[in-house]
């Protein structure tokens, strides 16, 4: 019998002896705001502990988007600074930007022999952007197929997701099987590691906090600047005068406030918001003191790091040839079983 303290996870269970490996990535929207923080970085962090962990920032996503190529380097810089900032290790994990890994847009072209069209049609994020456009882009049809590539190319077992990620996540297994069936078992199916924050709404208290919204709070944001958003964020409508009494189940303030302020603060903060007794300002301002004090260290690294781009510049260079080292091991697995490999068997 196997020692059960050093035997490893999964071991005579039938799973995969190896430890997970995480793959996650985000668009490039700049520097990172409450919800990229609550909704996947908080958790990124973690999963470095225990897994070996691929975060990427998929820069080859945002162009199935308005985006422009004037912006889109800086963008990517401001993310990477929140990363680091924010205490991924680039010790510890693989950060790099997607474009510097050119078998991303190989992969992805390779899994359109399998990407079922039907399916791709049937994505919700597919359709709700699609129906605002006269002219409907191929990539954003077939952005599912690049996120499957970036992540069945480092055959990640272990993906951190939104739930708005989900239906991604499902066809990306589906990929990862129909591609198996037809060539021979390589990827691992991937399971979502569901992040449990929740659905991170923005200042307006209504729609998912993001960028182009213009609803967020960003992460680095000094104290005054947080204030300044803060600010602004809608309260439970219902309460109109100071001494109204208000309901904090239904105020965004609220549920911040459960995120960043601290835990035995908190029944005061409902209490009084319920009795009327403390305004919606004044709750906003213990709220953005709470946020700002949060990010401190971060703040300051990020300072650091700004300082020294070189050293943000080194990190992601590193990260690159990390993941290129891993993607060029799968490309060349997936072009043998696809019969792209024909240059190989020259005759002497
Ligand atoms: N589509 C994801 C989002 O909008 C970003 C993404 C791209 C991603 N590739 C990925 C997430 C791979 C997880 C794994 O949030």
């Amino acid at each position: 019998m196997a020692d059960p303290k050093t035997a490893k996870k999964g071991a005579g269970t039938g799973e995969p002896e190896t430890a997970s490996r995480v793959f996650s990535g985000m668009q490039p929207s700049g520097e990172a705001h409450l919800g990229n923080y609550l909704g996947a970085l908080r958790q990124w962090v973690r999963l470095q502990d225990d897994h070996e962990c691929f975060f990427c920032i998929v820069d080859q996503h945002a162009i199935t988007g308005e985006f422009s190529p004037e912006e889109l380097p800086a963008r990517v810089f401001d993310l990477a600074v929140s990363f680091l900032a924010v205490g991924l290790d680039p010790e510890r994990s693989t950060i790099f930007v997607q474009s510097d890994v050119a078998e991303h847009t190989e992969l992805a072209w390779l899994l359109n022999a399998v990407a079922p069209v039907g399916e791709l049609e049937r994505m919700t994020q597919y359709k709700d952007k699609s129906a605002r456009l006269e002219s409907i882009p191929a990539g954003l049809l077939n952005y599912p197929i690049l996120q499957a590539a970036d992540i069945l190319l480092y055959q990640a077992t272990a993906v951190p997701v939104g739930e708005d990620q989900l239906q991604h996540l499902e066809l990306t297994r589906e990929i990862a099987r129909r591609w198996n069936g037809r060539f021979g078992q390589l990827f691992p199916e991937p399971r979502p590691i569901l992040s449990d924050a929740g659905r991170i709404l923005g200042l307006d208290g209504n729609a998912k906090m993001s960028k182009s919204l213009g609803n967020t709070v960003g992460i680095l944001a000094e104290p005054e600047q947080v204030w300044d958003r803060v600010r602004t964020a809608v309260t439970d409508p219902q309460r109109v005068r100071r001494d109204d009494p208000g309901r904090p189940e239904v105020c965004n303030v609220f549920s911040l406030h459960k995120h960043f302020t601290e835990p035995d603060r908190i029944p005061d903060i409902a209490g009084q918001c319920r009795a009327g007794t403390r305004g919606c300002v004044e709750c906003k301002k213990i709220l953005s003191d709470s946020i700002a004090d949060h990010f401190a260290e971060a703040r300051a690294r990020a300072a650091e790091l700004r300082d020294d781009p070189r050293e943000v510049y080194r990190i992601l260079e590193e990260g690159a040839e990390r993941a290129r080292q891993e993607a060029r091991s799968t490309i060349r697995q997936v072009r043998e079983r696809m019969g792209m490999d024909w240059a190989s068997r020259r005759p002497d």
